[in-house]
């Protein structure tokens, strides 16, 4: 499964990078916002220490729009994956940019028939939200099963991208189910390296250490 870091912060995505497991990078509008610069800014810096895919997201809710936003945000890098909200000109808007090789991300997916139409449509990714679905006492990993199923029964290049992630199981979760990314913040993608068995296991061998006789 690739991960990616769930952020606009680049101090954030260079963090994660050190740490040798990241894939890729998601942005939002609501994300860029918490970091007080021009959206354009942001993601020409991101792709200058990203190789994987950089999702970026359009503004217009029309699909004209949608498509002219996208040829401005690609020519930012070469990894620049289109975000584009899951509504039907969004849906034209998939299908347009995808005939003309240019990588999209289908946003803001709550149901199994969203995921659907817009791996019809030829999407690069699928971005289902589970926090959000879990916020409403439905049971995210349920959409992620369904969507893996539905798209293992065809031949649907679109890869599963887990988003609105909120906790550790979530991403265990997503690894069981075989969806292809996972979009984390950087607080949970730490929290998954800890156990206090380690820690405390390490601490042992660092004391028992001292009463190995030194040559
Ligand atoms: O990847 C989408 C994500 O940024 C939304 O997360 O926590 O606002 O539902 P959240």
């Amino acid at each position: 499964m690739k991960f990616f870091i769930d952020t606009a912060n680049i101090d954030e995505i260079k963090e994660a990078q050190e740490m040798g497991i990241l894939d890729g990078v998601t942005t939002n509008p609501s994300l860029a916002a918490k970091e007080n610069r021009p959206y354009r800014e942001i993601l020409t810096e991101i792709c200058r220490v990203v190789d994987g895919p950089v999702s970026a997201e359009v503004i217009a809710t029309d699909s004209a729009g949608m498509i002219a936003e996208a040829d401005e945000l690609v020519k930012i890098g070469d990894n620049i994956v289109v975000k584009i909200p899951t509504i039907l000109s969004g849906l034209t808007a998939i299908k347009t940019l995808s005939e003309r090789g240019i990588k999209t991300n289908a946003t803001l997916v709550f149901s199994p028939m969203q995921a659907l139409l817009v791996a019809k449509a030829g999407a690069t990714f699928v971005s289902p939200f589970v926090g959000r679905l879990d916020d409403y006492a439905y049971d995210g990993m349920d959409l992620i099963a369904d969507i893996v199923n539905i798209y293992n029964n065809y031949t649907f290049s679109t890869e599963v991208l887990v988003a609105s992630v909120r906790n550790p199981i979530h991403v265990l979760e997503s690894a069981r189910l075989g969806a292809d990314v996972c979009t984390i913040p950087l607080k949970v993608i730490k929290q998954l390296i800890q156990h206090p068995q380690t820690d405390i296991g390490l601490a042992k061998f660092l004391e028992d250490y001292k009463k190995v006789p030194k040559s």
